[in-house]
C-alpha cells in the first residue's frame, strides 16, 4: 500500500503528497485529468469540490457530449493538447496521417511504482533507496487514433519535489508525427504572481530578473541546441508577498540540456499556466507503428519558506539525487586550470614546472586545458585530433600525467567532444559528420562546426578517444561546448527525420557520456559551455560540476553566483581565483575577496602559480588548508542567500553544516562608500534558543537575537569580504 500516493478509486482521485507538498488530480466527467492543486501540504479529506472550473464566455468552444458545458480552454488541465478547444499553450500536438492533429485523451488507468522510474535514454533524478520515493502513472488514450500518453509524477519523502515526464505511445499501424511533446504543465488558478527569471550573456550568465505576470504569453526559451547562456531552463512564480525567507514560492527546472522552451501564459480567466519541455519549434518526431518517445524530465518544487525554501529542495534533489558517482557528495579535489595561465602557449616543461609550483601550494589536482592536442595553437583548428601535440608534449598525455602523479596531484584535461575544426585531420577523413543540411552553406562558430552526434559512429569515434586518453592516466575531464546551432541536419538521417536531428544530437550526447561514466566510475568529469552556457540539470546527472562563468572577476561573479544559486548546488558550481587585473573585467579587488567569492563554490584556482608573489602563495597555502577543512559544510550544508547583489547593492550569504552546529556567513561589498548605509545582516537558518559563539570577534549571541535583530556589518572598504563564523554551544 502506498504511502505518500492516494487514490480514491471509485471517484478516480489522486492525492499525492511530496515532501511538504500535497498535489491533487481528479478525472473530470469528461474523463479529462484535472489538475485541482499544488501546494502546502493538505490532510487527507474531500476534496471533490476542487474541480471549479471559473465562468467563462460563451465564445468558447465547448464539447458537450453528454451534456458537459465546460470548456477545455477554462479548465485546468494536467497535459492538455494542441488540435481542441484549449487555445492556450498545450503540451502535445500530433500530426496524423490524414493530414489531423485533433486527439482527444482520456483517462484509462493507473499504476503506482516504488521509487523512482528512470527515463530511456535521459536523465532522470533518483532515489538513493526505493523506499524514498513512489511514482504515479497515470494512462491517458485516445483509442479513435491509437495514441496512448502516460504520464509520471515522482514524489519524494523528504523532499518538496514534483518529477514529471511523459512518454508516447503510438499503437496504430502507421507513423504520426509529434510536433509537440512537453514535459509537463502546471496550472495555477491565478495570476498574481511574480516571476522570476533569468537572462545572460557569455561571461555574464543567470543574472535574476523579476517582472510582475501579465497576461498572455511570457517566459523562457533557448534555439541554440544547447540550455544556453542566455536564459538557463529555469522559472520561479513567487507570491508577490514573498521573500527569501517566508512566502509561497513555485520553481520549475527542466531537466535537459537541449533547446526548451519555459512558459507562462496568463489566460482571460486570471489563471496562469506554465508549460515546460523541449523547443517545439526546434523538433517534430516521427514516431512510428509501436513506437514510444520520452520527454526530459520537469522537476516542480513548492515552497512556502519563500525562495531559500526552494532553493533547498532543489538543490538537495540535484545534489543528492541527480548528481552520480564517487564525488557526488564529497569535497572535489583543489585544482588548478592553466587555461588564464598559459592560453595556448605551454608545452610539458611549462606543465610541469606548474605542476611543482601548484603541489607546494596544496592544490590536488592539475587540469591541462585547451591547446594540447592536434597542432592546436589558437582555436582555429584540430577539434576532433584528439592525440596529443608532439612538438609541446613529447612524452605524449600518458609522459606527462606521469609526471603530474609524480608531483602528488591528479592529473586533468580539456576536450570539446561535440565539435570538429575545418582545418583538422577529422574533418579531411569525414566532412559527412558535420552538422549540416547537405548542399546548404554551414556557418561557423569560434572558427568550428558541430559534429552530428546523433550519429553512432561519430559517439563511437569519441569514445574511442576519449576512453584512450583516460588510459593515458587522466583523472579529470573538462567537457567544453563553445557555440550555438545554426544549420541542424543529418547526412545519415531521412529527410522526414531531419526533424529530429535536434533533439537525437542531445541523445547522442547523453549515450556517449553514460558510457563513459559507466566504464570510467573514477573519472571525474566537469561541465563547461563557453563558461555556463550549459549549466544544467542534465548535465549534472553525468557531469556533477559545470564550470559557472567565463568571467572568473570576483565582483562580477557575485550576481552570476546569486543567479546560479537559485536552483542549483553550489558543490557543482566550480568557481576559482584568477589574478587581478581579471583577463575579462580588468578590475583589481583584493586576494581575500577573491578567495571568499571562490569559496561559494568547488573551489580552484585559473592562474600560473609560477609567476605568483611570495605573499599570495602563502595566502594561497592557508586559503586551500581552511577550504579543505569546511569541505563537508560546502558540499553538503545548507546554502543561504542573504542579500541579492543586484537590488541590495551588496552581496551576503551562508552555508550551515549539516549537524547545524557551524554557520559561516559572508558579506561581500560591491560600491562602498564611506557615509553608508551599512547593512544590518539578519542570519537565517539558526536556532533561535540557541546560544552561538563568534570566537574570531570574542562575541556570543542568542540565535533569535542574530535572526531578527541582526548585526550591522563590519566594513571591509569597497570590494571587499567579511567572513562571520559562527559556532553552536
Ligand atoms: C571556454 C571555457 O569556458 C574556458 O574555460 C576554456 O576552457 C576555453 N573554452 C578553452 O578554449
Amino acid at each position: 500500500m502506498s504511502n505518500l500516493i492516494k487514490i480514491d478509486e471509485e471517484n478516480r482521485r489522486f492525492k499525492l503528497d511530496s515532501g511538504d507538498t500535497s498535489y491533487l488530480i481528479m478525472v473530470n466527467d469528461q474523463d479529462m485529468l484535472y489538475h485541482a492543486y499544488f501546494g502546502r501540504k493538505l490532510p487527507d479529506g474531500d476534496y471533490s469540490y476542487l474541480i471549479d472550473t471559473p465562468p467563462h464566455s460563451s465564445i468558447e468552444a465547448i464539447d458537450d457530449r453528454n451534456g458537459f458545458w465546460i470548456s477545455d480552454n477554462a479548465m485546468r488541465l494536467e497535459y492538455p493538447v494542441f488540435g481542441r478547444a484549449d487555445k492556450k499553450e498545450t503540451a502535445l500536438e500530433i500530426k496524423f496521417p490524414d493530414g489531423s492533429n485533433v486527439i482527444t485523451l482520456a483517462y484509462k488507468s493507473y499504476k503506482v511504482h516504488e521509487g523512482t522510474v528512470g527515463i530511456k535514454g535521459l536523465p532522470a533524478a533518483y532515489a538513493n533507496e526505493k523506499s524514498e520515493a513512489e511514482t504515479l502513472e497515470l494512462v491517458v488514450a485516445d483509442d479513435s487514433v491509437s495514441i496512448e500518453v502516460h504520464l509520471f509524477y515522482t514524489v519524494w519523502r523528504d523532499l518538496s519535489v514534483i518529477c514529471r515526464h511523459a512518454e508516447i505511445v503510438n499503437n496504430g499501424k502507421n507513423s504520426v508525427v509529434l510536433k509537440r511533446a512537453l514535459s509537463a504543465v502546471l496550472d495555477l488558478p491565478e495570476r498574481d504572481y511574480i516571476m522570476t527569471t533569468n537572462c545572460g550573456a557569455w561571461a555574464s550568465e543567470r543574472r535574476i530578473e523579476r517582472h510582475e505576470l501579465f497576461s498572455g504569453v511570457q517566459g523562457l526559451y533557448s534555439k541554440r541546441g544547447n540550455s544556453s547562456h542566455i536564459h538557463n531552463p529555469f522559472v520561479v512564480l513567487q507570491r508577490k508577498t514573498a521573500d527569501e525567507n517566508q512566502g509561497d514560492v513555485y520553481g520549475a527546472v527542466l531537466a535537459y540540456s537541449g533547446s526548451y522552451e519555459m512558459l507562462a501564459d496568463v489566460d482571460a480567466y486570471g489563471m496562469t499556466r506554465l508549460t515546460m519541455g523541449i523547443n517545439h519549434d526546434c523538433f517534430e518526431w516521427v514516431l512510428e507503428a509501436g513506437e514510444t518517445f520520452a520527454t526530459p524530465e520537469a522537476n516542480l518544487v513548492f515552497s512556502h519558506n519563500g525562495l531559500n525554501g526552494m532553493s533547498q529542495e532543489f538543490h538537495k534533489l540535484y545534489r543528492d539525487h541527480m548528481c552520480r558517482g564517487k564525488y557526488k557528495n564529497q569535497r572535489r579535489p583543489v585544482l588548478l586550470n592553466t587555461w588564464e595561465g598559459c592560453y595556448f602557449n605551454f608545452n610539458e616543461d611549462t606543465i610541469v614546472n606548474i605542476a611543482k609550483s601548484a603541489a607546494d601550494l596544496g592544490i590536488e589536482l592539475l587540469v591541462v586545458d585547451d591547446g594540447w592536442f592536434g597542432h592546436r595553437n589558437g582555436d582555429n583548428s584540430s577539434l576532433g585530433d584528439w592525440y596529443p601535440n608532439e612538438e609541446k608534449l613529447p612524452s605524449g598525455v600518458k609522459g606527462l600525467a606521469e609526471k603530474v602523479h609524480a608531483e602528488g596531484l591528479k592529473f586533468g584535461i580539456w576536450f570539446e567532444p561535440e565539435m570538429i575544426s575545418r582545418e583538422s585531420d577529422l574533418y579531411r577523413a569525414h566532412p559527412e559528420w558535420t552538422l549540416c543540411a547537405k548542399g546548404r552553406p554551414i556557418s561557423q562558430g569560434r572558427n568550428q562546426y558541430l559534429l552530428d552526434m546523433s550519429r553512432k559512429d561519430v559517439q563511437d569515434y569519441l569514445y574511442d578517444c576519449i576512453a584512450k586518453t583516460i588510459s593515458d592516466g587522466v583523472d579529470y575531464i573538462k567537457w567544453d561546448y563553445n557555440r550555438n546551432f545554426a544549420e541542424v541536419g543529418s547526412q545519415l538521417l531521412p529527410p522526414e527525420k531531419q526533424g529530429e536531428v535536434s533533439h537525437r544530437f542531445i541523445l547522442g550526447l547523453y549515450s556517449l557520456l553514460e558510457r563513459l561514466n559507466k566504464d570510467f566510475p573514477d573519472v571525474l568529469f566537469e561541465s563547461c559551455s563557453g563558461g555556463g552556457g550549459r549549466f544544467d540539470a542534465g548535465m549534472l546527472y553525468y557531469m556533477p560540476q559545470t564550470w559557472a562563468s567565463d568571467d572568473t572577476d570576483a565582483i562580477k561573479r557575485l550576481e552570476i553566483q546569486y543567479g546560479t544559486s537559485i536552483v542549483y548546488p553550489l558543490s557543482c558550481m566550480s568557481a576559482h581565483i584568477s589574478v587581478c587585473p581579471n583577463h575579462q573585467t580588468g578590475r583589481t579587488v583584493s586576494y581575500k575577496t577573491r578567495q571568499d567569492v571562490a569559496y561559494t563554490g568547488s573551489f580552484g584556482f585559473e592562474l600560473d602559480p609560477t609567476k605568483m608573489s611570495e605573499e599570495e602563495r602563502n595566502l594561497s597555502k592557508a586559503t586551500i588548508q581552511e577550504y579543505i577543512s569546511y569541505g563537508d559544510m560546502f558540499v553538503n550544508g545548507t546554502y543561504y542567500r542573504i542579500a541579492n547583489p543586484k537590488d541590495d547593492g551588496y552581496a551576503a550569504w551562508m552555508f550551515l553544516s549539516t549537524d547545524e552546529s557551524e554557520a559561516r556567513v559572508t558579506y561581500a561589498t560591491i560600491d562602498h562608500s564611506i557615509e553608508g548605509p551599512v547593512p544590518r545582516l539578519r542570519i537565517p537558518g539558526l536556532l533561535p534558543e540557541a546560544t552561538y559563539v563568534d570566537e574570531e570577534r570574542g562575541r556570543t549571541y542568542t540565535g533569535a537575537y542574530l535572526m531578527y535583530a541582526g548585526i550591522l556589518a563590519d566594513i571591509p572598504g569597497d570590494r571587499g569580504t567579511v567572513v562571520y563564523k559562527l559556532k553552536r554551544k
